[in-house]
């Protein structure tokens, strides 16, 4: 899209919804919609001798102004000069920490005045400036040609005051970087993207069944041999184990040089780095490293898939750390002496998830301990076993976050939850006055598929971009001083590049921006297709992938009375029209136009159906065609 297209397309957008806005409707288009915006006459012109003034001279402010400084040209073309000192100048944006606290706004809020004089930024702490930084550059133009060479004579901001804070203080996406190996220079791209969106917490998945993907000097078998998996492509369900005498050579893993300067880099931007070594189920990499580990001590491979077998004819592929013996946690001391020293973050996540117990109770030395610790069961054993662990961290001044599977046989003292098997864990969890985080894999995996799996890379489930932005962190019930906040989760055991993550990512991580950091109150779907728009286009411009998915019509086969196979349809995002056609061709416009809540019958030598969405008579999504025997086995599928 051109730039003065999608400039005056911006200002057109803001002014024409400020105009008929009450009280309650989103005025901007920023996301996540900030908590109060006020529009106001003329507009603030940015010049290309623009300043960016900052206060003292310090290292935080000179990192900060670096990173502003070369946002600014990414998004304008412009490179602004570095003020410092609190000087003031001709043409500024002014970027000021407050003398006095303002409560209203807290550690990360910040208020946004652009005037016709300057654009100024205020806030309690950095933080609040970065964010503050970041929502100005959703209001300027995206950079084009025309404003690199010049030749785009002005550019624009509205004047306006913006008032804006979190509602949640854990603004949180995970990348698994186990199953599929993502690069540092990938990492921090990641990074990037997500601070756009006011997201301050990354969850590093570091150790799966699949892959030890982090340095430990101690113990350098982990990424010797952990780290890497023999090479597949294909269903990631339907792959292959190892072979006798193939040579694993798919994988990688972080040094801790790189690690340092990851972490650094994250902080930079506002962004902690929340490490996790997943025990003691999801061990296979380190158990293939280090075969005392286990209860069976037999030798593993690091898992190229997701078969449920293991050498030892168990039932489940994901051989455990033994909890009843020593060894295991002189071995957890030495992994987390030095994630603990290489992660600033006070939290350090360690699994806890989806332990197949069943070698537990087959093993003498679980039998043992669990005698002489008076545990009554295998659930009582892991409770035992991350009990532990919290000490371990503990000691080293860090607390320790685990998946709800952690409630089971009894929490840990000081546990963080994080939810994911919906929220009743968490829900549990706050009950017994333990902190929370929310992931629930019904609104916040997005690992799953967000359109009809005919037309999307293989994966599961579904998590349509509609049922992200109806998530709420604070379900009713429990106190919400106990929801830190939520966190939206990456699992890439189907998504083998940064590429296609992205993808999975955007836009639905637009709308978990937007339940993690607006008020409840401002959620407005429409309006939020509308930014989505904007800001896929401005995606577009930065070379970032994204899904327009949402775009798609929703195909629903189901039975009528009489048992007969019917079509309902439906769109995710409103005023899309839909037409089909029964006859094996494409549809578009001229084709038959479904009407709302219609019941299509099957036509009798009808072999296959397809549909599509327009949008002013442009084609919206992509055309969706499904057999209709397929059909019938989906209705079937879900009878059952
Ligand atoms: C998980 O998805 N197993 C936490
Ligand atoms: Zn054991």
């Amino acid at each position: 899209m051109g730039s003065l297209r999608f400039y005056s397309s911006l200002v057109v957008l803001v002014f024409t919804i400020s105009n008929s806005s009450s009280q309650n409707k989103p005025v901007s288009c920023i996301i996540p919609e900030p908590v109060l915006t006020k529009l106001l006459d003329g507009s603030y012109t940015i010049t290309d001798n623009i300043k960016l003034c900052l206060p003292e001279n310090n290292v935080e402010n000179l990192a900060l102004s670096d990173i502003l400084s070369e946002l600014f040209y990414n998004n304008t073309g412009i490179r602004p000069g570095i003020v410092l000192n609190n000087k003031e100048v001709k043409s500024g944006i002014y970027l000021r920490l407050n003398l006095n606290w303002d409560s209203t706004i807290g550690n990360e809020g910040y208020n946004l005045t652009v005037d016709k004089k300057s654009i100024r930024i205020a806030a309690n702490k950095t933080a609040g400036l970065f964010y503050g930084f970041q929502s100005l550059l959703q209001l300027l133009p995206f950079k084009t040609q025309e404003n690199i060479t010049g030749t785009q004579k002005k550019l624009e901001v509205p004047c306006l005051e913006i008032t804006d804070y979190p509602r949640f203080q854990w603004r949180g996406l995970m990348l698994d970087v186990c199953r599929h190996f993502f690069t540092i220079e990938e990492v921090k791209r990641m990074i990037d993207e997500m601070v756009q969106y006011k997201f301050n917490i990354l969850h590093l998945h570091l150790s799966d069944d699949q892959g030890w993907r982090i340095e430990i000097k101690s113990l350098p078998e982990l990424t010797k041999t952990g780290a890497w998996r023999v090479p597949r492509t294909g269903l990631w369900w339907d792959r292959e184990p190892p072979q006798d005498g193939e040579v694993a050579i798919y994988g990688g893993f972080y040094s801790q040089d790189q690690i340092i300067d990851l972490v650094r880099y994250a902080s930079e931007r506002h962004v902690q780095i929340l490490p996790e070594i997943d025990v003691p189920g999801h061990s296979r990499a380190a158990i293939a490293s280090y075969n005392y580990l286990s209860c069976t001590k037999l030798p593993y491979k690091v898992n190229p898939g997701s078969f449920f077998q293991d050498v030892a004819g168990h039932p489940y592929n994901s051989v455990v750390l033994c909890p009843g013996q020593e060894a295991t946690y002189e071995f957890l001391e030495k992994v987390f002496n030095e994630v603990a020293e290489l992660f600033p973050f006070e939290y350090i996540h360690v699994g806890g998830d989806e332990t197949f117990k069943g070698f537990w109770s087959e093993c003498d030395s679980c039998k043992k301990c669990m005698a002489y610790n008076n545990l009554k069961n295998t659930d009582e054993l892991q409770s035992y076993f991350i009990k532990r662990v919290e000490k371990i961290l503990n000691a080293k001044g860090k607390n320790l976050i685990g998946w709800d599977e952690i409630l089971e046989g009894g929490l840990a003292p000081d546990a963080t939850v994080m939810s994911w098997r919906g929220q009743k864990g968490g829900i549990e969890a706050a009950k017994q006055n333990h902190k929370v985080i929310m992931t629930p894999n019904s609104y916040a995996y997005l690992d799953l598929y967000q359109g009809d799996p005919v037309i999307e890379p293989p994966t599961y489930g579904m998590l349509r971009l509609k049922t992200c932005y109806q998530f709420e962190p604070a379900p009713d019930g429990i106190s919400p001083s106990y929801i830190l906040g939520g966190q939206g989760n990456l699992w890439t055991e189907s998504v083998p590049a940064f590429r296609h993550a992205e993808y999975m990512f955007w836009p639905r991580s637009f709308a978990l921006a937007e339940v993690f950091w607006s008020p409840k109150g401002k959620r407005d779907w429409n309006d939020f297709i509308q930014r989505t728009n904007i800001h896929l286009s401005r995606l577009d411009h930065a070379d970032i992938n994204f899904s327009r998915s949402f775009l798609d019509v929703i195909i629903h086969p189901l039975k009528d009375d009489n048992g007969n196979l019917i079509i309902q349809l439906e769109t995710e995002v409103d005023n899309l029209e839909i037409f089909y056609t029964f006859d094996n061709t494409y549809p578009d416009f001229h084709s038959l136009k479904y009407i709302s809540g219609e019941k299509l019958s099957i036509p009798k030598d009808a072999d296959k159906f397809s549909a599509v969405t327009y949008k002013n008579n442009k084609q919206a999504g992509r055309t969706i065609s499904i057999p209709i025997k397929d059909m019938e086995r989906r209705v079937s599928r879900k009878s059952r």
